[in-house]
Formats: structure tokens, C-alpha cells, sequence
């Protein structure tokens, strides 16, 4: 039997759903599928849900599933517990809920069985160009889907609209704006009086960051988002021509996670002197992204208050797309852009719109 015809006869089954990652983005996914289950048509039934340490069928109940993962000890197989799971068929649809490496590599070779991905993790479009390239090739050989929304702006129209201008021939010019629903809420509420750890502890906290902030502070994970955005804007921008100015000073960068929440008030004198500058240029500070035919660049800039990115409140993005169609006005998208409710409702909207 040809691929085509392998994948059109497995296509035929009912559709089923398996979850990677049950840490607040995942938790938060099963508690939205649960509320919505009886009320939205075809939502596909979930076969099984793992972490790092644990793999569990759902099939007698979803929500004891959960906590039985989510129990799990450490486990010291070299194998992540569902590499070995009852293997999903074309059709079927892996929701990505991890910052993992290995599950990202995973991801073509998901798409390329005809198996849909839907991912927060940004390390598949926003890594390495070549992972991105093979994701992209994977797509077209297994015919699938790849639902990225809620890697950028946790679902906020903002990929969809780069890659409806870009489908309908528009050439995308220039990107920026606030690309960090996190680093937005803390320049946000940062009053330069009140030490900066205590707000990013808060962020941490709230869900708003990425598991580890300095994730967030390094600027690395605007940068991901930018490169995700480059590439649905046709431009294969490698990692490393991205310009990255991190908030993390050198002696705290190669800290494990908990050195680093011990010694975060490093962090205080840096940030209290950035923001004593601007405020007496009457400016404020702002984590900015951009890209354009010129380059890319991430990092903290002084902008004066009347500027547009200095509008919006709590974690608000507001991103702005300049094109042949908005050349003098640009194009702009606003709204939360991180929390783990918005991010879990941006996948189950991906999910929908594949088993749809
Ligand atoms: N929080 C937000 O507002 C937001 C917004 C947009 C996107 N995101 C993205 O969503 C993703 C998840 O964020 P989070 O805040 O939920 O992180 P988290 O709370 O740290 O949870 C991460 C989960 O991934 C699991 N995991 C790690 N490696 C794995 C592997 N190899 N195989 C299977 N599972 C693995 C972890 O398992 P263990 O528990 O076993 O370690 C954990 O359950 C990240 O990529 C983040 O960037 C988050």
C-alpha cells in the first residue's frame, strides 16, 4: 500500500488526543478540555497524557490521569516514558505542552506520520532554522497540521494575521513590539523603588514566566517568538543573527534554577540605575523586539512615554506589522500574551481547527 493510501485509510479513525507536559500550561489545558468537553462537537477523546517521568492512559478518567503524572517520581530511564507509548495514528493530534528539546525534535517526525502537532513550546519553529525547515517539510509528507498559536502572543491573532498577508501576497517589511507577555508585566509594574526580584518572583508565581525566568530576562525567549514570527513571515532568520541583550548579569546565567531564585537580587542595583535614567528622560523602559531586512534585534529600550508600546497594561503584547499593505500605518495587535489560561485556550482552539 502507497503513504497516501496508508494515511488516508488511518485517517479514517476516530481521532484521539495525547498530552505532553503537565506543568501549568498542561494542567491548565486538561481543566479547559474537561470544562468544554460536553459542549464542543468533535473534540477529539484523549488516549493519554506523560511527562518527563510518567505516561498515563485516560481511559478511566482524565482528571485521576492527571494527578497520577503529575505524582510520579523521578524515574531513571534515559527514555522519556512515551517513546514507548501505544503508538498514535495519523489523524490523531499531540499537544505539546513542554520547553523540551526532545520533544520538539520529535515534532517532524510526528508530522511527517500524518500525526497533527499542536505545541506552546517554541523550540520547533523558534530553534534551530533546521528543525524549523523539517517541521515545514514534515507538514507537506504527512499531510498534517501544525498548530503554533500559542508560541507567540498565547493565541492573539497575530501569526494567523502575518500569514494571511503573507498568503495573500503581501511582502512583510518590518516586525516590533512587545513580544514578552511577562517582561511586559514586569516594566509594567516595576516602580524602580521596590526591589526587580520581588516582581519577577511575582510573575513567576502568577504563571507569567517561563519555567525558568531567566528564560524570560535573558531575552531568550523574545527572541524565539521573533524567529517564529520571521519564518511565517518567509524570512529564514538563523538564532544567531538575532541581537540579544540579556538582563541577566554573567555571574548569575549558569546557576541551576534554585542558585538562581537564592541570588535573583543580583539583579536589583542593574535594573534600579536602567530605570532611574529613563525616568529622568521622562521616558520609560520597555523590553522591545524587532526584525526587518536589515537584521534583528532584541532588548531593553527607554522609549518615550507617549510611545505606542508604552500603551496597554498587565501583560499585554502589542505588536506592530509594517508590509507593502501597511506601509505608513501599521497593522497592530494587542492584547495578554501570557498566562496559562489564555495559552491552554489557544491550543484547544488549534485542536479544533485540525479535527474540524
Ligand atoms: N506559562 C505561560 O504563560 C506560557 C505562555 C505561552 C507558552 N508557554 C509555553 O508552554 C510550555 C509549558 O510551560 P509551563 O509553564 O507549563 O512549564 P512547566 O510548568 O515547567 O511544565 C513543563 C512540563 O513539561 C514536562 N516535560 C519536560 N520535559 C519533558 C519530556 N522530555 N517529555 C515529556 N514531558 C516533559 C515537565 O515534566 P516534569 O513535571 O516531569 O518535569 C512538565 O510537566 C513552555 O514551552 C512555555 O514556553 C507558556
Amino acid at each position: 500500500m502507497s503513504t497516501v493510501v496508508q494515511l488516508a485509510t488511518a485517517r479514517r479513525r476516530v481521532p484521539r488526543l495525547a498530552l505532553l507536559g503537565t506543568g501549568v500550561v498542561g494542567t491548565a489545558f486538561v481543566g479547559r478540555y474537561s470544562r468544554l468537553r460536553d459542549q464542543l462537537d468533535r473534540l477529539p477523546e484523549f488516549t493519554w497524557l506523560a511527562n518527563s517521568r510518567s505516561l498515563q492512559a485516560c481511559s478511566a478518567g482524565l482528571a485521576d490521569a492527571l494527578e497520577l503524572a503529575r505524582q510520579a517520581p523521578a524515574q531513571a530511564s534515559a527514555l522519556p516514558p512515551w517513546a514507548e507509548a501505544e503508538s498514535l495514528h495519523a489523524g490523531d493530534v499531540v499537544v505539546d505542552a513542554t520547553a523540551s528539546e526532545t520533544v520538539a525534535d520529535w515534532h517532524a517526525e510526528w508530522l511527517s506520520r500524518g500525526i497533527h502537532v499542536v505545541t506552546a513550546n517554541k523550540l520547533g519553529n523558534g530553534g534551530a532554522l533546521q528543525r524549523s525547515q523539517a517541521i515545514l517539510r514534515a507538514r507537506h509528507l504527512g499531510a498534517s497540521h501544525y498548530g503554533d498559536s500559542a508560541t507567540v502572543g498565547a493565541g492573539l491573532p497575530l501569526l494567523r494575521s502575518l500569514r494571511a498577508l503573507v498568503a495573500g501576497g503581501d511582502r512583510i517589511h518590518r516586525v516590533e513590539g512587545i513580544l514578552s507577555g511577562s517582561l511586559a508585566w514586569l516594566f509594567n509594574h516595576y516602580d524602580g523603588v521596590r526591589p526587580f526580584s520581588g516582581f519577577v518572583r511575582q510573575a513567576r508565581d502568577a504563571g507569567y514566566t517561563e519555567p525558568d525566568p531567566r528564560d524570560d530576562l535573558s531575552g531568550e525567549d523574545v527572541r524565539r517568538k521573533l524567529l517564529i514570527l520571521a519564518r511565517a513571515a518567509g524570512i529564514d532568520l538563523h538564532a544567531e543573527q538575532v541581537q540579544v541583550e540579556s538582563l541577566v548579569p554573567a555571574s548569575l546565567a549558569s546557576l541551576s534554577v534554585t542558585e538562581f531564585d537564592a541570588r535573583m537580587e543580583a539583579l536589583d542595583a542593574p535594573l534600579a540605575e536602567r530605570f532611574q535614567q529613563a525616568e529622568q528622560a521622562g521616558a520609560k523602559l520597555r523590553f522591545v523586539g524587532r526584525f526587518d531586512s536589515q537584521g534583528a534585534s532584541v532588548g531593553l529600550q527607554a522609549l518615550p512615554e507617549s510611545h505606542p508600546f508604552c500603551a496597554g497594561g498587565g501583560t499585554d503584547n502589542r505588536v506592530a506589522i509594517y508590509s507593502d499593505r501597511y506601509a505608513e500605518q501599521p497593522l497592530v495587535v494587542q492584547g495578554p500574551g501570557a498566562g496559562a489560561e489564555v495559552t491552554a485556550a489557544a491550543l484547544l482552539d488549534d485542536v479544533l481547527n485540525i479535527v474540524r
